[in-house]
C-alpha cells in the first residue's frame, strides 16, 4: 500500500477500499503518510466525496486510532449532545445539568472556539477557578457524583482526527461533509455514550449554509451513530441569527445561568428544552420533565455542583470587559434580519475568539444584542453593545457590522423562522 495510489483512486473518482482506508488513517497517525499527501487526499475527498460505505470505514479507522471510553459502571443511562457550532450557541451550559437533573448521565467532551464560532470550554473558563482538563478517572468521578461533566477531550480519543482536523483547518478542506461527519462521529462513538442528539445548525453563522447540506450532514451522522449501536437523532436548527442575546464567553455564561434560574431568552429556553427532551427520550427516560427541572431549581443545583467539582466558584462574579461601545438603530421600524455570521465575526474581533489555536481569549469580550428579528426598534435606541478589554479593536469589529441587519418600515409583516426546523432520526 502507498499514499500515492490511495490519492489517485480518489482523485479519479474511485471508491476507496476498506484496506486503503485503514492503511491511510493508521499510516497518517503514525507519521508515515506526510501532511502534504493527506492534504491532497482530503482535497480529493472534498471535491469527489465518499459513499456511505467509505464514510463508515473512515470513521471506524479514526475510532481505532485511539482509546474508547467506557461508562458501563455508571448507574444512569448516558446521553450526549453535539452541536455543529454557531454564534451565541451556549446551549450545552444549561442543557448538560438539566438533563442530569432528569436522571441521565451527560459526558460532554467539548472543544474550543476557532474562527467566528465560540467554544464551550472557552466559555466555562470565564468562571473563576474552573478547570477544563481532567484525567479519565476525574471525569468519571465528576460524572458519577454530579450526573454531568463538561471537559476537554483527552489526547487518547481519536488522535487521527486531531491531526487531520488541524490539517483540514489550514488546507481549505474543513467543509467536506464526509470529513465533518466522520470527524464528529468518531469522537462521539469513541466517547462511549449510549445515546446522542445532534444539533445541526443551518444558516449564515453555521458550517452548513443551506437546509439541503444540513440534511445530508445530519442523515450521514445519524446513520453512522445508529450503525455503531448509539441511539442517534438530529435536529436541524436555525443559525441565521445569533442564539439568545449574547455572543462571547462570560456574557454567554451569564445568560445560561439566567436560563437555569428559570428566565433567559425564549429561543435559548426553547432549544434547551427541545434538545433535553430528545436526549432523555433517546436514553429511555421518556417520563422525565425537563421544564419542571428548570422551574424547580434542580437543574441549577446540578450546575452548581458540576462547576464546583471542577474547581469553579458558581457564586463568583463573572469577568466584565473594561470598555463598551453601543451601536444604535439608524431608523425606526421592524428589525427583520440580524446576521449570525457578522455578529460572530464582530465578537471574535473584539477578543472573544482566536485566530490560531494557541491564542488566548478575553473572558469579557463579545456582543450583546438589544433586539432580535421581529422586534420593533426606534431610531437611536441601542441595537448592539460591543464589549472588549482592548478598545483599539472596536474599529475592526465595527467593520463587520454594516449590512448585518435590516430595519423595515413599521407594520411590515415578519415571519419568524422556528428555532427547530427539522428532525432526522
Ligand atoms: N467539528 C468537528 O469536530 N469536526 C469537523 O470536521 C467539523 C466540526
Amino acid at each position: 500500500m502507498d499514499a500515492i495510489s490511495v490519492i489517485r483512486t480518489k482523485r479519479d473518482r474511485g471508491e476507496l477500499s476498506p484496506e486503503q482506508i485503514d492503511w491511510v488513517i493508521d499510516a497518517y497517525t503514525r507519521g508515515e503518510v506526510a501532511d502534504e499527501q493527506m492534504s491532497a487526499l482530503a482535497m480529493a475527498i472534498l471535491l469527489n466525496g465518499m459513499n456511505r460505505t467509505e464514510i463508515a470505514r473512515w470513521t471506524a479507522a479514526m475510532i481505532a486510532s485511539g482509546e474508547r471510553m467506557d461508562f458501563h459502571t455508571l448507574s444512569r443511562p448516558t446521553t450526549d449532545k453535539h452541536s455543529t457550532g454557531g454564534v451565541g450557541d451556549k446551549i450545552t451550559l444549561p442543557l448538560a445539568p438539566l438533563v442530569a437533573a432528569c436522571g441521565a448521565a451527560v459526558p460532554q467532551l467539548s472543544g474550543r472556539g476557532l474562527g467566528h464560532t465560540g467554544g464551550t470550554l472557552d466559555k466555562l473558563e470565564s468562571v473563576p477557578g474552573w478547570r477544563a482538563h481532567l484525567s479519565n478517572a476525574e471525569m468519571l468521578d465528576v460524572l458519577d457524583t454530579t450526573g454531568a461533566v463538561i471537559c476537554a477531550a483527552g489526547d487518547g480519543l481519536a488522535p487521527a482526527d486531531k491531526k487531520l482536523y488541524a490539517l483540514r483547518d489550514v488546507t481549505g478542506t474543513v467543509e467536506a461533509i464526509p470529513l465533518i461527519a466522520s470527524s464528529i462521529m468518531s469522537k462521539k462513538i469513541a466517547e462511549g455514550t449510549g445515546a446522542l442528539v445532534l444539533d445541526v445548525k443551518v444558516g449564515s453563522g453555521a458550517f452548513m449554509k443551506t437546509i439541503e447540506d444540513a440534511r445530508e450532514l445530519a442523515s450521514t451522522m445519524v446513520a453512522l451513530g445508529t450503525d455503531s449501536g448509539v441511539r442517534t437523532v438530529a435536529l436541524l436548527t436555525d443559525m441565521a441569527t445569533p442564539l439568545g442575546l449574547t455572543a462571547g464567553n462570560a456574557l454567554e455564561v451569564r445568560e445560561s445561568v439566567e436560563v437555569l434560574a428559570g428566565g433567559g431568552p425564549k429561543d435559548v429556553v426553547d432549544l434547551t428544552l427541545a434538545l433535553a427532551r430528545e436526549m432523555l427520550d433517546a436514553a429511555g427516560l421518556k417520563d422525565a420533565d425537563p421544564e419542571k427541572a428548570l422551574a424547580d431549581g434542580s437543574a441549577m443545583d446540578v450546575w452548581r455542583r458540576m462547576i464546583s467539582a471542577q474547581g469553579g466558584d458558581p457564586d463568583a462574579e463573572l469577568p466584565v470587559a473594561r470598555e463598551q461601545h453601543v451601536v444604535t438603530a439608524p431608523s425606526s421600524g421592524v428589525l427583520t434580519r440580524l446576521d449570525a455570521y457578522d455578529v460572530g465575526v464582530a465578537a471574535w474581533r473584539l477578543g472573544a475568539g482566536r485566530a490560531r489555536k494557541e491564542d488566548p481569549v478575553q473572558a469579557g469580550a463579545g456582543v450583546e444584542l438589544h433586539a432580535k428579528p421581529g422586534d420593533v426598534v426606534t431610531e437611536g435606541q441601542p441595537l448592539l453593545t460591543l464589549h472588549t478589554d482592548t478598545p483599539e479593536k472596536f474599529g475592526y469589529a465595527l467593520e463587520a457590522l454594516p449590512g448585518s441587519y435590516d430595519i423595515a418600515p413599521a407594520g411590515t409583516p415578519f415571519t419568524a423562522t422556528p428555532v427547530v426546523r427539522e428532525r432526522i432520526a
